[in-house]
């Protein structure tokens, strides 16, 4: 299976946003991946709806959405209302994690499910079923530029198996600390999505870092 690279915007140059977006094309990627943050759930604040409305015009590419936030089921609904077509939630925070779900698919967009390094898979079982993604973080949220937190390969393997098991070809996002060095031992071990924010946006030439995480 061709992966998808989703580079995040969280480490581009944030006086020239649009160019960033205006350039996914030109680069080949494949989804823009938007990190939202809200001071709670992780330390720094980000995105609001209003700055991804904003981008919506400037590229045809898919939003995903990343929601790092205490209180996603207040936001959803605005971010989908600016232009997310997938929006990810993370389980640690959900009392009702099949009713978030529930709730973005019905709003016609994909939904996605996400366990920090040191969540169990377990967390995302009871929708494993129903989401169109899973995204595992390989790197505590917050900031870009972190390492690779090695133990997620095993995490990343266990989670196709236990999809195969159930003959699920849902997507596996990985996020955090992914590089042209390791990417190769993260599609290995299941993953169908690449988030790269420095690998890309630390790059002199952005198109060639993507095709690099590519394998090619
Ligand atoms: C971290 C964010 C990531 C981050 C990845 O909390 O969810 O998407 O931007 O950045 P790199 O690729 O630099 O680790
Ligand atoms: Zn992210």
């Amino acid at each position: 299976m061709e992966v998808k690279i989703a580079p995040s915007i969280l480490s581009a140059d944030f006086s020239c946003l649009g160019k960033a977006i205006g350039s996914m094309d030109e680069w080949g990627a494949d989804m823009v991946h938007i990190d939202v943050m809200d001071g709670h759930f992780v330390p720094p604040i980000t995105i609001g709806p209003i700055v991804v409305e904003a981008l919506r015009p400037l590229t045809d590419k898919p939003f995903d959405v990343h929601l790092m936030v205490d209180n996603p089921m207040d936001h959803v609904d605005d971010f989908i209302a600016a232009g997310a077509d997938s929006v990810t939630v993370h389980a640690e925070v959900l009392s009702d994690l099949p009713g978030a779900i529930r709730h973005i698919r019905e709003k016609g967009v994909r939904a996605s499910v996400s366990v920090n390094p040191e969540t169990p898979l377990s967390a995302v079982e009871p929708v494993i079923r129903d989401v169109d993604m899973v995204l595992l973080m390989s790197v505590h949220p917050g900031y870009g530029g972190q390492a690779f937190i090695e133990p997620v390969l095993d995490k990343i393997q266990k989670l196709r198996r236990m999809m195969d098991e159930l003959g699920l070809t849902t997507d596996i996002e990985v996020d955090g600390g992914i590089y042209p060095e390791n990417v190769q031992s993260v599609i290995d071990a299941g993953a169908t999505v690449i988030v790269a924010g420095s690998a890309v946006f630390g790059s002199d030439d952005p198109g060639k870092a993507i095709r690099l995480l590519r394998g090619h």
